[in-house]
């Protein structure tokens, strides 16, 4: 949990240089954004128990009741105004934020573009002040009955934005969206107490308690029945644990496979992967763990002032906890070997078809960010000896008759390639649509390159006059940075483009040079590589240099012995 406001800590303006260095950008753009940040406040001060309601899925009202520090007048004035925060002070803060919010600018963005409420008392002696502001305007404050801690009430959202209004889905769609916020927040901070009402009806009750206890009462029924796991490692200056689900349940989607950092969910791909390279062996292909990711790591390490809503983190020190969240997660399957084989007894009838089709899981393995099943090899990678890794990129494997060295991007590359190919991606709503701006000749192109973009798991949408936003997106693009992605979307049309496209998707998607590779999955990337109709990566190059059994022995002059 992040630590609560010091009581010293007042609102202050930022300095234009201080806020000069951080992520600009518009945060609030549909009512889940405005539940995000308004829980990340309350958590921030401290609160022991925090109330969600929403009203016509938060179209009509977002009300967020805290127990925190709360405010004084002074602190309430100022609270609503852009660049204000008690926060952050200088520069030097940055580098060691423990708060959620650091920016200063979430209740500016709210107030501009909604009706703004805020009553709030601090535990001082003094009584209780209500703000109003509406369009960016203080309309009141005056001081008024309340308990100590803070309600925030934000109504009419998007009163003077009604373009940005159009782009709102219905009650129950944008209720859904307000739920995972909600959820979010609730998994990463156990320890506080949290309700979501929906209009009126108490909906979520999470009392305090463990990670695990949180998850199981957040998640229920998708989460299995079995005790969840905990497993834990570290490194320096970070700890990683990982709670499981019952090993039984998997899923298709990655939705029960969520990373946490400093009490903050991120969609940092490389922490997912991590995990599902730890649990490789234990969950057949094509199907993702149920697993919950929690990193507590020194702030210097971590840096979250990359994007306004703080949805990406960069570490200083990624590999190390790529590879702690890889033994968190082995740990799990050491402790409990069989149960992964064990598919008589999946819940759902979508499972007992899988488990018919798969009984010969035990052997099964995926390579970490497979999307789909893939055929097993014929030998299910017997006869294939892994020898190890060479200058970080090779992969040296005995076959029964040749010495096979294997480029480990260029394979991993080709192979997801073939992947993206022949399947129709599942796509995803965006959390926060991408929007872009694109010439006149890119409009006309991109108006008319609808179906060609689904084909390949984009969904685009008009945002405007030279201006489009995507909305949906295959999960494996998630890894091609937003830059280049535009920059890949803005040139479509053509076999030529769409061949480069998922060039570029399967070579972010690819294990790098660097990375290391443990034997069960070098095997089955040899195997996986072998049968590849064009054995070379997208690019063209080879993907790998063979040695017969004979030929080296040409080379040092000793003939087989066929008597062996
Ligand atoms: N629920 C609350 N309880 C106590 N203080 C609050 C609460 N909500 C807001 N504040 C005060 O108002 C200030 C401004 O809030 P705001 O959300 O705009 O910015 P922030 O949290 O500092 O940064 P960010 O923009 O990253 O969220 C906070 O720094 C905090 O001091
Ligand atoms: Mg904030």
């Amino acid at each position: 949990m992040s630590d609560p406001i010091p009581r010293s800590r007042r609102i202050h303006f930022l300095r234009d240089e201080v806020f000069r260095k951080i992520a600009a950008g518009e945060v609030i753009d549909r009512p889940f954004s405005i539940v995000r940040e308004l829980l990340d406040n309350a958590i921030d001060a401290g609160s022991s128990s925090i109330d969600v309601h929403l009203e016509a899925g938060g179209l009509s009202r977002v009300r967020v009741v805290d127990d925190g520090a709360g405010m004084d007048c002074d602190d309430l004035s100022l609270c609503w105004q852009p660049h204000t925060t008690s926060k952050i002070d200088s520069e030097d803060d940055l580098l060691r934020v423990t708060s959620l919010g650091f920016r200063g600018e979430a209740l500016a963005s709210i107030a501009l573009c909604s009706k703004l409420e805020v009553v709030s008392k601090g535990q001082g002696a003094g009584p209780a002040y209500r703000l109003e502001v509406r369009e960016g305007r203080q309309q009141s404050l005056e001081p008024c009955q309340g308990r100590p801690g803070t309600t925030v009430d934000v109504s009419e959202l998007f009163f003077n934005y009604p373009a940005r209004r159009k782009f709102l889905r219905s009650a129950s769609a944008e209720s859904g969206l307000c739920r995972s916020a909600f959820l979010d927040k609730a998994v990463a901070h156990p320890a506080i107490a949290f309700r979501l009402f929906i209009d009126g009806a108490l909906k979520i009750s999470l009392p305090p308690g463990a990670a695990g206890q949180r998850i199981s009462l957040a998640y229920g029924p998708l989460f299995g029945t079995a005790p969840l796991a905990v497993s834990e490692s570290s490194g320096p200056g970070f700890t990683v644990s990982v709670v499981a689900g019952d090993r039984e349940v998997r899923r298709r989607d990655r939705r029960l496979l969520q990373a946490f950092v400093n009490g903050r969910r991120v969609f940092e791909f490389a922490l997912l992967q991590a995990a599902e390279f730890g649990f490789a062996g234990a969950v057949p292909g094509g199907w993702h763990p149920v697993a919950f990711i929690f990193i507590r790591i020194d702030p210097s390490l971590v840096d979250f002032n990359i994007h306004p809503a703080k949805k990406e983190v960069r570490f200083r020190n990624l590999s190390d906890v790529h590879h702690a969240v890889v033994e968190a997660a082995r740990q799990q399957i050491a402790a409990e070997p069989a149960s992964a084989t064990t598919v008589s007894s999946f819940p759902s009838a979508a499972s007992r078809e899988h488990a018919a089709r798969h009984t010969h899981v035990g052997r099964e393995l995926t390579l970490p960010l497979a999307p789909d099943p893939v055929p097993s090899p014929p030998n299910d990678g017997a006869g294939i000896r892994f020898l190890g890794q060479v200058f970080g990129v090779f992969l040296v494997f005995e076959l029964p008759d040749r010495l096979v060295i294997l480029d480990q991007h260029a394979a991993h590359e080709r192979i997801l390639f073939e992947r993206l190919s022949v399947r129709a991606p599942e796509m995803q709503e965006m959390l926060f649509p991408l929007c872009f701006d694109v010439s006149e000749e890119e409009e006309s192109r991109l108006e008319t390159a609808g179906a060609e973009l689904i084909g390949l798991g984009v969904e685009l949408r008009k945002a405007g006059a030279r201006a489009f936003e995507v909305t949906a997106l295959a999960e494996h693009f998630a890894m091609i940075p937003e830059e280049a992605l535009i920059e890949l979307i803005r040139g479509v049309g053509g076999a030529e483009w769409q061949y480069a496209f998922r060039a570029t998707a399967a070579c972010r998607m690819a294990i790098k040079e660097g990375d290391r590779v443990d034997p069960v999955t070098a095997r089955e990337l040899c195997a996986q590589a072998l049968e590849l109709p064009v054995p070379r990566c997208p690019h063209g190059r080879p993907i790998w240099h063979q040695l017969s059994e004979e030929s080296l022995r040409k080379l040092v002059d000793r003939p087989i012995d066929r008597q062996r």
